[in-house]
């Protein structure tokens, strides 16, 4: 939200009142001096008016999880074990996930309490590519990559995806990229062609790469560079 905004929800300063104390120069932002009322603000940054804090700043957090297969991309479910049992009870409650992948799928998955930074991840406009390890029940044709490039319809949701990029690794395994995340994507791209697939794991989104150093159920904060990447 706008920082004249956040100040007047915050404080006993109105909204404008907020204005006027910024264009003296009596608000800072994560300790830099700012004098834009309508800079865009979040929960996780630290606002202070004469140096005195207003609210204390969120901390946020930011995680990569290789995901086993077999664990369910939810917070909570009556039935099946979530992702959130690998990680640390305190952080559980805070953190949802940019971007699920299917039980039975593994690789990259991410965690974060950010759900600005998390929606850039996954906006289908935004176009992050997503690369996917796969392996198919039947050979993978030579007519697929060029048929994922232009696109498969789902007649369900009425739209064709966007162009993708499948590299042939073997006869049953390919390395996809995709642009968008949508319901069971690569599967019924696969489906769309009479294959299967067999087993799904994801490599990376953008520029974070799942870290070969994580055992499948291991975890770890994201670095600046990687959070920054999700511009
Ligand atoms: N597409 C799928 O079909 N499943 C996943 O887990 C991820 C992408």
């Amino acid at each position: 939200m706008r920082l004249d905004r956040l100040i007047g929800n915050h404080s006993q300063y109105s909204q404008r009142s907020a204005r006027l104390l910024i264009a003296e120069g009596r608000v800072q932002v994560n300790a830099l001096l700012v004098r834009d009322a309508r800079m865009e603000v979040d929960r996780f940054m630290m606002v202070s008016v004469d140096g005195v804090p207003l609210k204390p700043a969120v901390a946020s957090h930011y995680l990569m999880l290789h995901k086993p297969a077999g664990y369910l991309s939810a917070t909570s479910d009556p039935q099946h074990i979530t992702v959130m049992a690998l990680l640390p009870e305190p952080l559980r409650a805070a953190l949802h996930i940019g971007g699920r992948l299917d039980r039975g799928s593994s690789g990259l998955l991410i965690l974060t309490n950010d759900g600005l930074w998390s929606r850039r991840l996954t906006a289908p406009q935004i176009k992050i590519p997503k690369v996917y390890r796969v392996t198919t029940a039947e050979p993978i044709s030579a007519e697929t990559p060029e048929r994922f490039a232009q696109g498969i319809y789902f007649a369900f949701e009425d739209l064709t995806t966007s162009p993708a990029q499948l590299e042939r690794l073997g006869t049953h395994e390919a390395r996809l990229t995709i642009f968008e995340g949508r319901y069971h994507q690569v599967k019924r791209m696969f489906h769309a062609l009479g294959n299967r697939v067999l087993t799904l794991h994801r490599e990376s989104m953008g520029d974070i790469v799942l870290d070969d150093r994580l055992q499948a159920g291991d975890f770890r904060p994201l670095s600046q560079t990687e959070i920054d990447s999700i511009g």
